[in-house]
């Protein structure tokens, strides 16, 4: 079958040539677009006493200033909302939009915007996630989970410990910034073309703000320059500026940030603080864990609930905690509302149960890595949220199909000999596990739909409700349609995600693109198959059970008869056969109980498992990542090239996060209070090539057929990002190489250098 073929991404070629279309390329094709610029607030938390617009309107070139009053529905762009598109008295973070204007060309709406006078009246602000703390700032939802009784287990246990911690966000960094081209017909209705990954929500947000049905608004993407999760809900304010703007001026608006803007106005990944408490047996098992977990929401609630649920069950990683109770918060801050992104927080929940076994091994006397290894979960264990983990073996067969690939035992030795004649340099191998749960946890976003045409001539075009932002959806798409409708792969191709094509869609989110929207097409084209079956049947004698499908060939099981793919579809148009079909998809076997905070939201878990080696030099704190090592459960991968790639872009995505990536906002009583301080790729460090690993080794995991999910494959976006925390265990453990044996050692995140080189400091000192 074509699933499971090495296929090289449908776009690779237009990607790195540059002829691949982006949402901001189409605006060369129209006539009379305008540009849209905002005017940011120069506040963390202020009362808008007045906003003069009259300046911009002397500026050549502006065609209209976009303000609150101008919006004709709601003024609400959030999912909860709590988050108007332009404020109307008070100013929430700095960098806020306040107004937009509209010109001829950007220069113009630059001018424009410069040009608008904004007075405020300062007032207190809450910008760190500490003073949100101790504060009480808090909203939303403050879900528990609870299982078994974690305080008794944890007063009885052999080795108590406690802790707090508290880690960084993320900034997506997509290099395609957020994106939206809008117009509109003659009788009003709104065409959008955005870079968004939930175009269907795109849609409803856009008709509540315009106050007109969805069936006036059509939201296209055509692809993504990335997204990571932050064109899952920010996207949606800027289509509704864009589609504002064509309704009040009668022309196509585009509204394309640009870096600085880009950064200092959306949501980033969560940072948290966790305070916790664990208890061991004497073997090293965990018996209970108390934790609270705080996410820093910022100023609105977005998507941060769904995020710090997810935190919530997936603070057990791999492991096997039999009492436990986890309260989680959102803090409420005067910050950008921080929002999705790779993982979902997924991975702050096991960074932090990472963290704590990384701590406590020494303490324990035990290797961080048989620590690990001991808590897996086994045959017949369920989550603390009661969901049974059916397949704990596959754990245990990537952790040993990677000591053997990756020779961790000879190695380690070497790093001993290495570390014994160093005193300067001290390298380690940490190995850590990935478990993550897919599918939303919210039951009703698991369903897909699909869209699928036959023409005359035997060409397919499939439509369906996924969107493609890099990660390879739309190639494995391809690969599944080809299989289902047996054609060759150049015979299928993909249109643009619409919401006039297929309707309700779900955001291509939570890795479950694949799993949701290939079980819709796959749906789609058995139809078409079944009755294409029926024709063919008549046409060579045989049952229509035993026709075949392979390639562009239809024929009988002998292979005796047969005919060609084209020749057939033609004929059943002759013979008025429907030759489209419309395809559905819903994960069966889902349920979850928010409000107690126990189901079985997920339909299975995608396992991995990660060797980093690093050496950090004592003087600076720098360090070199010299070999990583993974093994990785795709399932029966759907497209090998692509799951490689998304496997090491994960890695090194999350490696950014944990190590480079360094989000400071001002927390000086200044007038620039609560500005965003790393606002470009000059302050901000994402990876490069000089972060890469040196040796890079990405198996996928043995036998790993997944049943029930579409050809036996596994989601794959996100797992991967969280086998990242090899990375900074092995920081860890090398700088406890530079102090006494049994140190525990504390490591801020992001481990940069200059974070080693004080852990390296303290382990010293207290050793
Ligand atoms: N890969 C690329 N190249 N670009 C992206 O923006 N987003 C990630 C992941 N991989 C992303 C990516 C995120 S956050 C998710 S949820 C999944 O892709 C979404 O796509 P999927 O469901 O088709 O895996
Ligand atoms: Mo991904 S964070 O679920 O868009």
């Amino acid at each position: 079958p074509i699933v499971g073929e090495t296929h090289p991404h449908e776009s690779a070629v237009g990607h790195v040539t540059g002829s691949a279309l982006y949402t901001d390329d189409l605006d060369r094709r129209l006539v009379g677009v305008l540009h849209a610029y905002p005017v940011q607030s120069t506040q963390a938390h202020a009362k808008i006493l007045k906003v003069g617009i009259d300046g911009a309107y002397r500026v050549p070139g502006v065609v209209r200033v976009i303000t609150a009053s101008d919006i004709p529905g709601v003024n609400d762009q959030g999912a909860k909302r709590d988050e108007p598109m332009l404020p109307v008295d008070e100013i929430m973070f700095y960098g806020q939009p306040v107004v937009w204007v509209l010109g001829e060309d950007l220069e113009a709406a630059k001018a424009g915007a410069a040009a608008v006078e904004v007075d405020y009246e300062p007032l207190d602000s809450l910008i760190t996630l500490q003073d949100a703390i101790a504060a009480q700032s808090f909203h939303g939802i403050q879900p528990v989970i609870d299982k078994g009784d974690s305080q008794a287990a944890i007063r009885d246990a052999a080795q108590v410990f406690e802790g707090e911690f508290e880690f960084s966000g993320q900034e997506h960094f997509y290099l395609e910034t957020q994106n939206s081209l809008a117009m509109v017909d003659e009788i009003g209705q709104v065409m959008i073309h955005s870079s968004t990954q939930h175009p269907t929500e795109t849609q409803d947000i856009v008709s509540h703000i315009l106050g007109i049905p969805a069936h006036r608004v059509t939201v296209q993407v055509l692809r993504m320059g990335g997204a990571f999760g932050g064109k899952e809900m920010q996207s949606h304010g800027y289509a509704a500026v864009a589609a504002l703007g064509a309704l009040l001026t009668g022309r196509p608006v585009r509204v394309r940030l640009d870096r600085t803007v880009d950064i200092t106005m959306t949501g980033k990944r969560h940072g948290f603080h966790a305070s916790w408490k664990i208890g061991f047996d004497d073997e090293g098992k965990i018996v209970g864990l108390d934790a609270t977990l705080t996410a820093d929401g910022g100023w609105s609630l977005d998507l941060s609930e769904p995020v710090l649920t997810r935190a919530l069950c997936h603070i057990d990683n791999a492991y096997w905690i039999p009492n436990i109770r986890v309260h989680g918060r959102v803090a409420k801050c005067h910050k950008t509302s921080q929002t999705a992104f790779r993982g979902f927080g997924g991975p702050q929940g096991m960074l932090v149960m990472e963290d704590i076994l990384g701590r406590v091994a020494p303490q324990l006397g035990m290797s961080a890595r048989e620590l690990r290894r001991r808590n897996f979960y086994v045959q017949g264990q369920d989550t603390p949220y009661y969901q049974p983990v059916r397949h704990p073996e596959r754990m245990e067969a990537a952790w040993q199909q990677l000591l053997d690939g990756a020779e961790i035992e000879r190695r380690e030795a070497e790093i001993a000999r290495f570390n014994g004649s160093h005193e300067h340099a001290k390298r380690a191998l940490a190995l850590t596990p990935v478990k993550f749960g897919i599918s939303f946890n919210l039951t009703a976003f698991n369903q897909a739909g699909a869209l699928v045409l036959v023409y005359k001539d035997g060409s397919v075009l499939v439509n369906h409700g996924g969107t493609e932002m890099g990660q390879g959806l739309h190639t494995k798409i391809l690969q599944v349609a080809a299989t289902t409708l047996g054609v060759p792969l150049d015979s299928v191709r993909i249109a643009p995600t619409r919401t006039d094509k297929v309707p309700n869609t779900s955001a291509t989110a939570a890795s479950s693109g694949s799993d949701l929207n290939g079980g819709a097409v796959k749906d789609a084209c058995e139809q078409i198959r079944e009755r294409l079956a029926e024709v063919a049947a008549v046409k060579l004698g045989v049952p229509a059970h035993e026709i075949r499908f392979i390639r562009g060939t239809v024929s009988s099981l002998s292979g005796r008869e047969s005919i060609g793919w084209n020749e057939l579809v033609h004929a059943a148009y002759f013979q008025r056969v429907q030759l489209s079909a419309a395809g559905f998809y819903r994960t069966e076997g889902l349920h979850w109980d928010l409000d107690i905070m126990k189901g079985e939201p997920f339909k299975y878990f995608a396992y991995g498992a990660a060797a980093s080696e690093v050496e950090v030099s004592r003087f600076d704190g720098s360090y070199t990542l010299r070999r990583v090592d993974v093994v990785h459960d795709v399932g029966d991968s759907l497209s090998p090239l692509i799951d490689l790639g998304q496997i090491e872009g994960g890695f090194v995505q999350g490696t950014g996060w944990l190590t480079l990536e360094d989000l400071r906002w001002d927390t000086s009583d200044r007038p620039t209070r609560g500005r965003l301080a790393t606002q470009s790729a000059s302050t901000y460090k994402i990876p490069s090539l000089s972060e890469m690993p040196e040796v890079f080794n990405v198996s996928l995991l043995d036998k790993a057929h997944e049943e029930g999910a579409v050809y036996g494959s596994k989601a794959v976006g996100e797992p991967p990002l969280m086998l990242s925390l090899s990375v900074r265990e092995a920081l860890r453990q090398a700088i406890a190489g530079f102090a006494e044996p049994g140190t525990s050692v504390c490591l801020a995140s992001p481990a940069t250098p200059e974070a080693v080189f004080w852990a390296v400091q303290a382990a010293r000192e207290h050793s």
